[in-house]
C-alpha cells in the first residue's frame, strides 16, 4: 500500500526556539509511525541543518525544505539548491507551493525544473497542485489540475514518477478555514490518480500517494484521510500547534 503521509508546512512562521520546542513537543509525543506511514516536516530554511539533526533517530520521520532553486550551484544569492539539501541530510522538499507560483510567478515549466533536479539528488518532491476559486467556481479544476501535471511532471519517465508525492491544495481552502469537503477532495484525488493512471498503468498509480492540503484541521482530518485515494494531508496552520499536528498524525490510515 502507497504511503500515508502527514507533512507539516511551517512556511514562515516560527522563531528558531520556537520550531525546536515545536518540533521537539511532536517528535516526544509517543508517536506511532507505522512502515507504512510518514511525518515529514517542511520547516523555514535558515532551520534546516537543526532539523535535520533532530529527526535522524526518529524512524519514518523526515525533513523538508519548502522549495528549492532551479540550478543546483552557482551565483544566486539567496537561493537553497538540492546539493546543499543533500548535504545536510534533507531528503525532501515541497515543489511548487501555490504562494510561491503566486508570489514569485513560478510557472508548470519552472516547476519540472525543480523536479527533475530533486530526482536527480534522490530527494522526495513534494509536488503542490490546486486551483482558484474562479476555477472551481466555473467547475474547471480537473482540467486545470490535469494541465499542472501535464505540464511539470508528465515528461518523467515511470520510475521517476513513483519517487513523487502529489498535494492538491485547492488555493480557496489554504489559511481560510474553509476546508474542502471529505467529496471533493476524493474527487479530485481520484481524478489525479486516473491522470497518473492514464499515463503510467494502473499499478504506478495506485502506488503514488496524493496528500490533501487546505485547511485540515483534527476536527476533520480523520474524514478526509477516510477517503480512498486521500493519501495523508500537507498541513498548514494547524501543524503549528502541536496537539493538533500530534491527531492529525493519528488520523492517518
Ligand atoms: O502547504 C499547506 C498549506 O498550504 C495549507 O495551509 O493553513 O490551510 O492548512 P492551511
Amino acid at each position: 500500500m502507497r504511503k500515508q503521509i502527514a507533512a507539516a508546512n511551517w512556511k514562515m512562521n516560527l522563531t528558531i526556539n520556537e520550531a525546536e520546542t515545536l518540533l521537539y513537543t511532536i517528535l516526544d509525543a509517543n508517536l506511532e509511525v507505522s512502515e507504512n506511514q510518514k511525518v515529514v516536516f517542511a520547516v523555514p530554511a535558515p532551520y534546516l541543518t537543526l532539523a535535520a539533526k533532530k529527526v535522524t533517530d526518529h524512524s519514518n520521520v523526515f525533513i523538508a525544505a519548502q522549495n528549492i532553486y532551479s540550478k543546483k550551484s552557482g551565483a544566486f544569492t539567496g537561493e537553497v539548491s538540492v546539493t546543499m539539501l543533500k548535504s545536510i541530510g534533507v531528503d525532501h522538499a515541497v515543489i511548487g507551493h501555490s504562494e510561491r507560483r503566486e508570489y514569485f510567478n513560478e510557472s508548470n515549466e519552472f516547476l519540472r525544473e525543480k523536479v527533475k533536479l530533486c530526482l536527480e539528488e534522490n530527494i522526495v518532491p513534494i509536488f503542490c497542485c490546486g486551483e482558484a476559486l474562479p476555477v472551481r467556481e466555473v467547475n474547471q479544476q480537473n482540467q486545470f489540475v490535469q494541465t499542472q501535471l501535464e505540464e511539470s511532471l508528465f515528461d518523467l519517465s515511470a520510475d521517476e514518477i513513483q519517487q513523487v508525492v502529489i498535494a492538491y491544495e485547492p488555493i480557496w481552502a489554504i489559511g481560510t478555514g474553509k476546508t474542502a469537503t471529505s467529496e471533493q477532495a476524493q474527487e479530485m484525488h481520484a481524478h489525479i490518480r486516473s491522470q497518473l493512471a492514464a499515463k503510467y498503468g494502473e499499478a504506478i498509480a495506485n502506488n503514488i500517494s496524493i496528500l490533501y492540503g487546505g485547511s485540515v484541521k483534527a476536527s476533520n482530518a480523520k474524514e478526509i484521510f477516510g477517503k480512498p485515494d486521500v493519501d495523508g494531508g500537507l498541513v498548514g496552520g494547524a501543524s503549528l500547534v502541536a496537539d493538533e499536528f500530534v491527531a492529525i498524525i493519528k488520523a492517518l490510515k
